[in-house]
C-alpha cells in the first residue's frame, strides 16, 4: 500500500524530523559535556558501587541507539553485535561492571560517534509513519529520553564522585513570589496517564479515569529549612517516627541527614554540591532524601506522601475545563521561565522561583527542581501493554520499587512531563529525590 502525504502532512513530517535531530543533538551534547570533563583513569572508575563507571552509560547509551535505530528501525547490519552482552543492563550489576572487559573512553567515544552517524542516515530515510515502532518518531524520541535519563545517573555519579569541581552551572533564579500552605483538590475524575502524547512511554499508557476523593497537597516542595526542623526535633533519633523497614534502615545505614550534608563545629550544616561546598539553603526543596526519610518527615508533620494518582492530578488537571493537560502550566514545551530542568543550573531552585511553572490551583515546581517520591508502588496501569521491550517498565512491576514524579534539575524536557514515572528502591537517595505532602481533607473541608 502506498500512503500518499499531503503537503501540510510533508511539511509537518519534516518540522518532525527536525524536531528528532534537536533532542539527539541536545542528548548528545550533555552526554559529552558529562564525559570529556574527566580523564580517562575517571571515566573508568567506580566512583560508587551504586553505580556504573561512566565509559560503561557513555558505551551503552550507544549500544541501546545501535539496538533500536541502527538495526530494528533502520534494518542495517550491527556496528559491534560483539558488545552487545557487556551493554545489557540484566546481565551485569552495576558493581560488577568496571571488571568487565569494557570499550575503553577513546573506543567507547568512537563507538557512539559511529551509530550516531549511522542513525543521522537511518532519519533522514525513515518515513516517520506507518509501523507503531517509528509512527510520530516514537522510537527516534525512546532512545533521545534514554540518553536523557542515563545522562541524569551519570550526573549522579558526578555528585558522588570526590575532588575537584569539573561542572559548573549559573546560580538558579531567585524565589518571586512566596508560596506557602496547602491546596486543595476537590474530589472527582480525571484522566491520568495519556493515549496521545506520541513519546509517552509504556508505563505512562493507556489514559484512564480515575477518580480521586478530595485532598490537599501543599504548593511546594519540603525545602531545607523545614527538614531542618524536623532533623531538631528529633526526627533521626525517634523510631515512632519511622516505619518499621525504614528504621531498620536507618540504623544500618547511619542515616542521621540527607547524603551530602556535613555539620560543621559550629553546628551549622553545609552541602556538598559536584564538589563545592555550600551553607545549607533554607528555602531550597531538600535532595537527596530516600522514601524512608520521605515517610518519617510526612509522620512527624502530621500528613503524608501524595499517591501517584494525587500528584498527577494536581500537575495535570485543570479544575475549569476538567482537562488534564501534559504540564501544570498547560501543554506547552519547558521553558527557562515554567521549570528547572536539562541541567541548566546544577541545583533545586528555591521555592517560588517559577511561578509561571505552577498549576491553575497554584501548585508549584511540581516540574524540575527534584523528582518527588511518592507513596505509590510501581505498577501497571489497568490494559497496559508492554511496548517495545518488556525490560523498560514491565519486569520492574510489582517489585521494591517507589514511584516518584515531575522531573530534576538533572532531568532533561524530553523526559518529563505531567505523565512520566520514574521509579526507585525506598533506600534510594543519590537521585536527586525530594518530596512534598498531602493529607486527607478533614469532613468539614469535603
Ligand atoms: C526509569 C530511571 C528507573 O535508569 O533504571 C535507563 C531508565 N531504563 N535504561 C533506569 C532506564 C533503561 C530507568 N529509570
Ligand atoms: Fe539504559
Amino acid at each position: 500500500m502506498t500512503i500518499h502525504l499531503s503537503g501540510t502532512d510533508r511539511a509537518e513530517t519534516e518540522r518532525l524530523r527536525e524536531r528528532i535531530a534537536e533532542v539527539l543533538a541536545r542528548a548528545r551534547t550533555r552526554t559529552i559535556g558529562l564525559t570529556d570533563c574527566l580523564d580517562e583513569a575517571e571515566l573508568v572508575a567506580q566512583h560508587s558501587r551504586i553505580m556504573s563507571p561512566l565509559v560503561w552509560d557513555l558505551a551503552h547509551i550507544g549500544n541501546q541507539e545501535e539496538l533500536w535505530l541502527v538495526r530494528d528501525v533502520g534494518g542495517r547490519e550491527p556496528v559491534r553485535a560483539d558488545i552487545d552482552e557487556l551493554y545489557d543492563a540484566f546481565k551485569h550489576a552495576r558493581a560488577n561492571r568496571p571488571a568487565l572487559p569494557l570499550l575503553s573512553p577513546v573506543e567507547a567515544r568512537s563507538y557512539v560517534g559511529t551509530v550516531r552517524d549511522k542513525v543521522w542516515d537511518v532519519l533522514e530515510r525513515s518515513p516517520l509513519h506507518g509501523g507503531d515502532l517509528v509512527a510520530e518518531g516514537f522510537a527516534f524520541g525512546m532512545i533521545a529520553q534514554h540518553e536523557q535519563q542515563h545522562d541524569e545517573t551519570m550526573l549522579a555519579t558526578h555528585q558522588l564522585r570526590t575532588g575537584e569541581a569539573v561542572l559548573s552551572a549559573p546560580p538558579t533564579p531567585a524565589s518571586r513570589v512566596a508560596v506557602r500552605g496547602e491546596i486543595v483538590i476537590p474530589a472527582g475524575e480525571f484522566t491520568m496517564g495519556t493515549d496521545t502524547d506520541p513519546w509517552a512511554l509504556d508505563n505512562e499508557r493507556p489514559a484512564h479515569q480515575v477518580y480521586v476523593p478530595g485532598f490537599a497537597i501543599d504548593a511546594a516542595p519540603v525545602t531545607n529549612e523545614r527538614y531542618l526542623e524536623f532533623m531538631a526535633d528529633g526526627g533521626y533519633e525517634r523510631p515512632e517516627l519511622w516505619s518499621e523497614r525504614g528504621w531498620a534502615h536507618r540504623v544500618e545505614a547511619g542515616l542521621i541527614a540527607p547524603q551530602f550534608w556535613e555539620q560543621d563545629g559550629g553546628g551549622r550544616w553545609w552541602r556538598r554540591s559536584f564538589g563545592t561546598m555550600a551553607p545549607v539553603r533554607p528555602h531550597q526543596p531538600v535532595v537527596h532524601v530516600c522514601w524512608f526519610e520521605a515517610e518519617a518527615f510526612a509522620t512527624w508533620a502530621g500528613k503524608r506522601l501524595p499517591t501517584e494518582r494525587e500528584w498527577e492530578k494536581a500537575a495535570r488537571f485543570d479544575p475549569n475545563t476538567g482537562v488534564s493537560h501534559r504540564y501544570p502550566w498547560g501543554d506547552d514545551e519547558p521553558s527557562e521561565r515554567t521549570a528547572n530542568l536539562g541541567q541548566r543550573h546544577l541545583e533545586p531552585a528555591d521555592v517560588g522561583a517559577y511561578p509561571e511553572g505552577a498549576s491553575p490551583s497554584g501548585v508549584h515546581q511540581l516540574i524540575g527542581d527534584v523528582w518527588e517520591w511518592t507513596a505509590s508502588g510501581f505498577e501497571p496501569y489497568p490494559g497496559f501493554r508492554a511496548f517495545p521491550y518488556r525490560e523498560y517498565s514491565e519486569v520492574f512491576f510489582g517489585g521494591d520499587y517507589k514511584v516518584l514524579r515531575g522531573g530534576s534539575f538533572g532531568a532533561d524536557a524530553v523526559a518529563s512531563r505531567g505523565t512520566f514515572r520514574n521509579w526507585d528502591h525506598p533506600i534510594r537517595r543519590q537521585i536527586f529525590s525530594g518530596f512534598r505532602l498531602a493529607r486527607d481533607l478533614r469532613p468539614e473541608e469535603r
